[in-house]
């Protein structure tokens, strides 16, 4: 018998639903903290696993209690939130989407799983893969942003660096592909609403970041609070079981979210605790995070008939099976050490070179930017706020070693006058402090406007439904603009989410997307606008000119009426275009690129076959930049419409001014097969344009025709 086997075999109902049991340590951070008491659990084998709890010793003192006090000495799996960082803190993930660099995003997760290995983590429910379009919901902050290529890309990016080539390694984590699915898509971006989208949606735009994770041999999966089409994921046989389990052979852990099994009492397809926990099992849910579900409501299931030992058993081997994955029964202390202090200074230039990289410049009129030697005033409740600059999951990062942007602009700018005055608060509506702020800018060249949100607004249970400045902040921003009459004025966003600023856009002279650049924000801030670095970032998600306008995405299926401002009966509004005020992809840079010679061969190409597409760049600009080139493609015709852009592919050149460079792309004929009418991949001969550029505008986009044969 193996040891998974005959731990099975000598273990108590009690002990088995123990491993499927994860109970918080009271430092929880989201909804209800259940009262467990820890440690009486860990002892009596009812409590297999932790959440919220780090430290090497605090960690080492739990799983000694269940190494040497509990019956069968079976080691405890710990878990954390490590989003986008853990002590050293990234930007947030939709800001290092912005990078489009697997690498970066590789490299991120891998010190991120380092640094909480550290603190004898071994679990982190990250990455979150949610595709989402609806600014409003303040969870676009944690994922990829618009576009499921780019989640699927990341999804593999992120899986290799926190899980390491061996899980069984002591710097490597488990990781966690969550939320299952969909959840980007609720109704009005209001948080934890229900879902309402197709089957071929699905397929399509909120599965494949969650195929390609699994692809990538990703340990635990969680599934969504929500529901999709009336079944809640936590209890939805179709997508967990059917889809998840045996369409894609995902055979590890799946954990629910933060009491989403009890909740589906809430939900209304359970009516108490026995039913909800058996519905969850019965989907294929593994582990039951803090509802204590499967602790008090299995027992009454089975005795009802409503599930099987069998089926606990299944649950408890995966458990039992990710902890041997993990090395835990060999050495359950492997995790938890001291790192040495070269491993963390590499670690904060990776965190300023990666924040640096994640800015995206939206505006740069007459080269406002990088800044010249002038005097500066610093204005705005987010100059000075190095908590705010963490970003919404901050793990063990502490606002005392986060740089802000006004810390970050002394250092780069030694002897330099830089006035600074907050002006407002976050989101009060105290505007007497105004004025001080606009005086400032009499004795000022330029001035630095730093606006945005504080890092609560985003992330869980951060819906808005006016998703622009908060407070008295336009009012700021006004009031400095009329005082500021002839000088350069720049703004600098810090946010979860693109903002709706088309007032503020109009009016700056240059306008940064800073995200939440993590611990190194500040000094990341002072390089782009010093020059030190030429900004690179790219959005990856459509930034709406009203909250009218949502969801806007280049990914757009297209209508029989296709807009046209001549024609009063087609596809637009009355009262603004329908082009989001940045489209996906945009981002300035301190260079000038164009594009020219366009090629794609064979013409012709079969299934099997692959297009080898390039283009030139050259830079015709005065500085060495980075230009990130997108490839799309348009299925021209098709037996189901397809949309207008689709992404495929995007890669990165570095260019000395007056210099040209080769960007080349293979593109598979197979990745053109879309989901035919029975929602099967098709490969469909016909015409297919592709497309490649600086960004999802179509007009900025060199286009060739290629066959599908
Ligand atoms: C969130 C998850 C998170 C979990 C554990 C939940 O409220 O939805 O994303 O992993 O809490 O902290």
């Amino acid at each position: 018998m193996s040891r998974i086997e005959s731990l099975i075999a000598a273990m108590t109902l009690a002990e088995k639903l123990g491993q499927l049991t994860m109970a918080t340590s009271d430092s929880a951070v989201t909804g209800a903290v259940m009262s467990t008491n820890l440690g009486a659990g860990i002892v009596a084998g009812t409590i297999g696993n932790v959440l919220n709890l780090y430290g090497a010793e605090k960690v080492g003192a739990v799983q000694q209690l269940a190494m040497e006090k509990s019956r069968l000495k079976i080691p405890l799996l710990t878990c954390l939130d490590v989003i986008h960082g853990h002590r050293t803190l990234f930007p947030i993930p939709l800001g290092e989407a912005s990078l489009f660099d697997p690498i970066l995003w590789e490299a991120t997760a891998r010190e991120a799983a380092k640094e909480a290995a550290a603190d004898g983590i071994h679990l982190t429910f990250a990455p979150m893969l949610d595709v989402a379009r609806d600014p409003r919901w303040g969870r676009i902050a944690e994922g990829p942003g618009e576009d499921p290529f780019v989640g699927q890309v990341m999804a593999q990016a992120k899986v290799k660096g926190f899980q390491g080539s061996d899980l069984s390694q002591a710097d490597c984590l488990a990781a966690c592909a969550k939320h299952y699915c969909a959840y980007g898509a609720v109704t009005a971006g209001r948080e934890y609403a229900t879902t309402e989208v197709s089957r071929r949606s699905l397929r399509e735009i909120y599965l494949p970041p969650f195929e390609a994770a699994v692809a990538a041999g990703v340990a635990t999966i969680m599934p969504a609070f929500t529901d999709v089409a009336g079944v809640p994921l936590t209890a939805n046989r179709a997508l967990l079981k059917d889809y998840l389990r045996h369409k894609l052979g995902f055979d590890s852990v799946l954990v629910s979210d933060y009491n989403a099994i009890a909740e589906l009492i809430h939900h209304g397809v359970a009516s108490d605790l026995v039913e909800a926990a058996a519905l969850a099992l019965k989907a294929g849910v593994d582990i039951d995070m803090i509802a204590n579900a499967y602790r008090d409501g299995l027992p009454g299931a089975l005795e009802r008939g409503l599930v099987t030992m069998a089926e606990i058993d299944t649950a408890v081997k995966r458990v039992l099976r990710l902890k041997e994955q993990l090395g835990l029964f060999d050495d359950p202390y492997r995790r938890g050490g001291t790192e040495s202090g070269p491993a963390l200074m590499a670690r904060r230039k990776l965190a300023r070179d990666v924040a640096t990289r994640s800015i995206v410049l939206l505006k740069n009129e007459n080269a406002t930017l990088p800044l010249g030697n002038g005097r500066l005033a610093v204005i705005g409740p987010l100059a000075d706020a190095p908590g705010e600059m963490r970003g919404c999951w901050p793990s063990a990062g502490r606002a005392e070693d986060s740089v802000s942007v006004l810390a970050g602009l002394k250092t780069a700018l030694p002897g330099q006058d830089i006035r600074y005055a907050p002006g407002v608060d976050i989101e009060s509506t105290d505007e007497s402090r105004i004025a001080e702020a606009v005086s400032l800018c009499d004795g000022a060249d330029t001035i630095l406007l730093c606006l945005g949100e504080s890092i609560g607004m985003s992330g869980e249970a951060g819906s808005r439904a006016h998703p622009g400045l908060p407070g008295k902040q336009r009012a700021l921003a006004e009031a400095v603009l009329a005082g500021a009459v002839g000088k350069r004025v720049v703004a600098i966003l810090f946010s979860g989410r693109p903002l709706i600023v088309p007032e503020l856009s109009e009016r700056v002279d240059a306008m940064l997307a800073a995200w939440a650049p993590g611990s190194e924000a500040g000094n990341a801030v002072a390089d782009i606008l010093t020059g030190r670095a030429s900004p690179s970032g790219r959005t990856p998600v459509s930034w709406p000119r009203a909250v009218g306008q949502i969801p806007v995405f280049f990914g757009q299926r297209p209508t029989g009426r296709p807009a046209d401002p001549k024609d009063h009966y087609t596809s637009k509004y009355l009262d603004i275009p329908n082009e989001p005020l940045f489209p996906f992809g945009h981002g300035l840079t301190y260079g000038a690129f164009d594009y020219a010679n366009l090629s794609v061969t064979p013409d012709k190409a079969r299934e099997n076959d692959s297009f080898t597409i390039s283009v030139t760049v050259i830079n015709h600009g005065a500085r060495e930049a980075s230009e990130t080139v997108f490839l799309f493609v348009h299925d021209m015709v098709a037996s189901i419409t397809r949309p207008l852009l689709e992404l495929k592919g995007f890669d990165r050149i570095t260019l000395k001014p007056g210099d040209s460079g080769i960007v080349r792309f293979t593109l598979p004929a197979r990745n053109l097969r879309f989901p035919g009418a029975d929602l099967e991949p098709l490969f469909e001969p016909g015409e297919i344009e592709i497309l490649v550029g600086p960004s999802a505008d179509r007009a900025r986009l060199l286009p060739a025709n290629v066959r599908l044969v």
